[in-house]
C-alpha cells in the first residue's frame, strides 16, 4: 500500500518554500529560497519586492521539491498552501501557482493558517498529543495559545504592538550590528545573541514591558524606545555619529535580550498559570512547545527551561529548521487535516482569502 503523499507550499512572508511528505512525516523532497539577504540589504521587506521575488522563484523551488522526491504530480493526494495571515502579495503568490496547480492536476486543496501550521509542526518530529501550550516568537509574531485539536485553537495573548524579532532586528540596525566584522551576514536576532555572550546585561537596565498588566499579551514597542534612548544618551557622551558606538554595544546587545527573554518568560508563565487554574493542560506531561525564528536563541530557550522546569512542563524547541518558515510545516498541516478530513477543497471550488 502506497503511502499518501501531500505537497506543501508556503509564500507568506519572505520565504519561498515547497516540500513533499509523506502520512508519516518523513520529508520526501523539499527546497526552500529565502529573501532576507535582499530584505536585510534593504532594512526591511519592501511587498511588492516579495512578490516578485516569490514570482520569480516559486515555480523552481516546487519543481525541486517534486524532483527531490521522486514523486510525480499524479501521485500526489493533495497540495497544501498557506492562505493566511501574511503579507497579501507574498500569499497571492503562492495561493495563484497552487490554484492553477491543483486544476491542472486534478487535486484536493488544503488551504493552511501559517500561524496553525507552525504550531503543529512539533508533531511531525514527536509523539505531543492536544492539549497543548505553544509560544511563537519570530519576526512577524509573537503569540501564546493552547492548541487543542488541529484547528482548535486558544489565543491565550499576543503581541500589542510589534514582534519580539521585530524589535532585535531593529535594535541590531540601529547598532549598525551589519558593519560588524562578526555578524555582517547574520539576522539582527542572531548578531545580538552573539555579541551579547560578551556583553554584561547589567550594565544598562531596561524596564521589562507591561509588568503591572496581569494578561499574556506581549510588547515591545516600548523596550525599543527604552534601548534607543540608552543609545542616543551614549552616542552623545561619546560625542560619536548615529550607528557609530564601540564602547558598550555587547553590552546593550545582552541588556536587551536579557529583557526580552525576561518578558517573553514572564508572558508564559502567566500562560502556564491560567491554563493549569482552569485544568486545560493534561495532568500527564503537560508540555509547551516553542518555535518561531527567535525560539532559535539559546539564552531565551534557557530562561524559559527556568521556568518550565519550576511549573513541571516539558518544554520542546524544534531544530531551528523547523522553526522557520519552509514548505514542510504547511505539508505536515496538510497530513493532519488529511488524516482528519478536515478542511479539504475540490480543485473546482473557488478560493478567496483574507490575508488576515
Ligand atoms: O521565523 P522567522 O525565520 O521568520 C519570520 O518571522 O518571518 O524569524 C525571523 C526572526 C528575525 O526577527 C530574527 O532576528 C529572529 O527571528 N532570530 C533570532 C535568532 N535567530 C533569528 N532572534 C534571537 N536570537 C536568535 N538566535
Ligand atoms: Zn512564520
Amino acid at each position: 500500500l502506497r503511502s499518501r503523499f501531500v505537497l506543501g507550499i508556503e509564500t507568506s512572508c519572505d520565504e519561498t518554500g515547497a516540500a513533499v511528505l509523506d502520512e508519516t512525516g518523513a520529508i520526501w523532497g523539499e527546497s526552500l529560497h529565502s529573501q532576507k539577504k535582499t530584505h536585510l540589504d534593504a532594512g526591511g521587506i519592501i511587498p511588492t519586492v516579495a512578490q516578485l521575488l516569490h514570482r520569480e522563484n516559486i515555480s523552481r523551488v516546487v519543481q525541486e521539491a517534486l524532483d527531490r522526491s521522486g514523486i510525480e504530480p499524479s501521485e500526489l493526494t493533495a497540495v497544501a498552501t498557506t492562505v493566511k495571515p501574511g503579507l497579501a502579495l507574498s500569499l497571492g503568490v503562492g495561493l495563484d501557482f497552487s490554484l492553477k496547480f491543483v486544476r491542472l492536476h486534478e487535486k484536493p486543496f488544503i488551504p493552511i493558517h501559517h500561524m496553525e501550521a507552525h504550531a503543529l509542526t512539533v508533531r511531525m518530529l514527536h509523539p505531543v498529543d492536544f492539549p497543548f501550550l505553544v509560544l511563537l516568537v519570530s519576526g512577524g509574531h509573537s503569540l501564546l495559545a493552547l492548541a487543542k485539536g488541529i484547528d482548535e485553537f486558544l489565543l491565550l495573548g499576543q503581541t500589542l504592538d510589534v514582534a519580539a524579532g521585530d524589535t532585535l532586528d531593529k535594535i541590531a540596525r540601529r547598532l549598525s550590528l551589519r558593519n560588524h566584522p562578526e555578524c555582517s551576514t547574520l539576522s539582527g536576532g542572531q548578531a545580538i545573541e552573539l555579541l551579547a555572550k560578551e556583553g554584561d546585561r547589567l550594565a544598562f537596565h531596561f524596564k521589562s514591558p507591561m509588568g503591572q498588566l496581569y494578561d499574556c499579551n506581549f510588547s515591545f514597542a516600548g523596550l525599543r524606545n527604552q534601548v534607543t534612548m540608552a543609545i542616543n544618551k551614549k552616542e552623545r557622551e561619546e560625542g560619536v555619529e548615529k550607528g557609530q558606538l564601540l564602547s558598550c554595544v555587547k553590552d546593550i546587545a545582552a541588556a536587551s535580550q536579557h529583557t526580552v527573554a525576561s518578558h517573553i518568560a514572564k508572558r508564559t508563565h502567566r500562560a502556564i498559570l491560567f491554563c493549569k487554574s482552569k485544568g486545560l493542560l493534561p495532568q500527564h506531561n503537560p508540555t509547551l512547545v516553542v518555535s518561531g525564528g527567535v525560539a532559535s536563541n539559546e539564552y531565551i530557550r534557557q530562561t524559559l527551561k527556568i521556568v518550565t522546569d519550576a511549573a513541571g512542563l516539558h518544554l520542546l524547541c524544534p531544530p531551528t529548521k523547523f522553526c522557520t518558515d519552509n514548505g514542510v510545516m504547511i505539508a505536515w498541516n496538510g497530513i493532519e487535516r488529511l488524516k482528519q478530513r478536515k478542511g479539504i477543497m475540490s480543485y473546482t471550488e473557488e478560493v478567496n482569502y483574507e490575508p488576515k
